[in-house]
């Protein structure tokens, strides 16, 4: 399986920014662990803090990957143009995020994104994306 990681706003500094919450391992040491899980399948990274950017990676990738595992991060609370990006496609996308946000302030409890999402896994640490791709292949295998 072809499978995008997508992150959003501030996810670039995972391993210094708020240690407690979203722990001390950065996303590269992380992405290169994923991929010695999932040695069969192409796993690619992008992250960015612009939310037109992460909407023109969605678009990019629509015909060539089977999936996306995306943590829009802050995006997922207000962003309307990514929820409108991941109808437009025809791509399985799971929201993913690193901590629980229902444990965290109210205005993390509600996601724009989660009903255009094929699901949502939250606060599992790091663990959540690679529960992610899990996600991903079951529904590719039922397909
Ligand atoms: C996050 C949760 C969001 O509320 C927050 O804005 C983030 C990270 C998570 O992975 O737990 O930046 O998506």
């Amino acid at each position: 399986m072809r499978i995008l990681i997508l992150n959003g706003p501030n996810l670039n500094l995972l391993g210094t920014r708020e240690k407690t919450i979203y722990g001390s391992e950065n996303f590269d040491q992380y992405f290169e662990e994923l991929k010695l899980i999932f040695p069969d399948f192409t796993l690619e990274y992008f992250q960015s803090n612009i939310e037109g950017e992460i909407i023109n990676k969605i678009h990019e990738v629509r015909m060539s990957l089977d999936g996306i595992v995306l943590n829009a991060a802050a995006y997922t609370h207000t962003s309307v143009a990514i929820r409108d990006a991941i109808s437009a496609v025809d791509l399985p996308i799971i929201e993913v995020h690193i901590s629980n946000v229902h444990k965290r302030e109210a205005f993390r409890h509600a996601s724009i994104i989660s009903a255009s999402c094929v699901g949502v896994i939250a606060g599992f640490g790091l663990d959540s994306y690679r529960l992610g791709i899990e996600a991903l292949t079951k529904l590719n295998k039922s397909k």
